[in-house]
């Protein structure tokens, strides 16, 4: 491999694992000697100076380590860009303040193809799960990706979508007709709309009563409230060809409400497809929510889920994905 080739190669490389969030990275003496100034300069350019982490900054926490971790590594042997520093001190000065900050999810190892979340990085935020990006979202999310044409032109719509990146990541990138991204909680919905906001930059805004739509060329999102145990409120309206949820089953109290709307939609439409991915944290919880669904007619059957293709999800966690269908009479 020339110089200029490993140069380019490991500049790539440092570039995904900075908008992965991944600090998991070691350089070797014949790498640090290419990291010379322009080199820096081209990294920089590519992570915390571009446009997008300006507009949209990622997590101070770990903007501070992984640029502590460049330093660290360039010091001894090269001179380091002053725009290192200064990006560690903003970051450092940052620290303290808990709350939001963006993530860039990177589709297919593309630096061109990132989808923006707006998110916080705790389990829990005023009294809602809701606020993060959880494991299954990723992947159902990469499932979808593998399996474009089923939703080809379809009506899509979540439940309990969190801030968003599995609706939004399915709108975006599959040919499908509309997508509605519902949550009971406030705080979320308000999140997920910025959050489309930002990925469909160009999209023009419609608040009917139940719905805010967000409409590009060729396909629209909805942000909808759709709280389980209020189902009475559900329009008639909505009669969706596919139903997804990630990270959805987890506490017993809502399993018998969750199982309700997905027989609910089942009962609009004969030939809707569910779509639940699950990380089992805990199996009685899980059992319990396949047994709710066997009690109210409905069919389950696991979906096979292997590797992560276009998003990186922990394929060593136990996992499920099902697919839910309306028992034949
Ligand atoms: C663990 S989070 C998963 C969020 C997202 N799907 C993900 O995987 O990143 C569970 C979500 O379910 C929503 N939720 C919980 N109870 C609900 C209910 N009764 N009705 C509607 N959504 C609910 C929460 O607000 C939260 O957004």
């Amino acid at each position: 491999m020339s110089e200029t080739e490993l140069n380019v190669s490991l500049l790539r490389k440092l570039i995904l694992h900075f908008y992965k969030g991944n600090l998991n990275f070691f350089l070797m003496p014949k790498d640090i000697e290419t990291m010379d100034w322009s080199w820096q300069q081209a990294f920089l350019d590519a992570t915390v100076n571009s446009k997008l982490i300006q507009e949209f900054p990622i997590s101070s926490k770990f903007a501070s380590l992984f640029l502590k971790k460049i330093i660290q590594t360039l010091e001894p042997n090269q001179e380091v860009h002053d725009d290192f520093y200064t990006q560690l001190c903003k970051s450092m000065k940052d620290l303290n303040k808990d709350g939001f900050s963006y993530r860039h999810y990177v589709i297919g190892n593309d630096i061109n193809n990132i989808i923006t979340i707006k998110e916080t990085r705790n389990l829990v935020v005023n009294g809602t799960t809701g606020l993060k990006t959880w494991e299954a979202a990723l992947m159902l999310s990469d499932w979808a990706l593998c399996n474009q044409d089923k939703f080809e032109n379809k009506t899509v719509l979540e439940l309990g979508s969190g801030v968003g990146f599995t609706g939004i990541t399915i709108g975006k990138l599959c040919n499908l007709k509309s997508l509605i991204l519902t949550d009971c909680h406030d705080e979320v919905l308000k999140t997920i709309s910025e959050n489309i906001s930002i990925n469909f930059p160009h999209c023009k805004q419609e608040t009917n009563k139940d719905i805010t739509f967000f409409k590009a060329e060729d396909k629209s999102l909805g942000v909808m409230q759709l709280d389980w145990n209020a189902i009475k409120d559900l329009p008639n309206s909505i009669v969706p060809d596919i139903l997804i949820g990630a990270d959805i089953v987890y506490d017993p109290s809502i399993l018998k409400p969750l199982s309700n709307v997905i027989q609910t939609f089942c009962a609009r439409n004969k030939d809707l497809e569910v779509y639940i991915a699950s990380v089992i944290r805990n199996e009685e919880t899980f059992n319990g929510f396949l047994k709710t669904l066997d009690e109210l007619n409905l069919d389950h059957e696991n979906v096979e889920l292997s590797k992560s293709v276009y998003i990186e999800w922990d394929e060593s966690i136990n996992k499920c994905l099902l697919k839910i269908k309306a028992k034949l009479k």
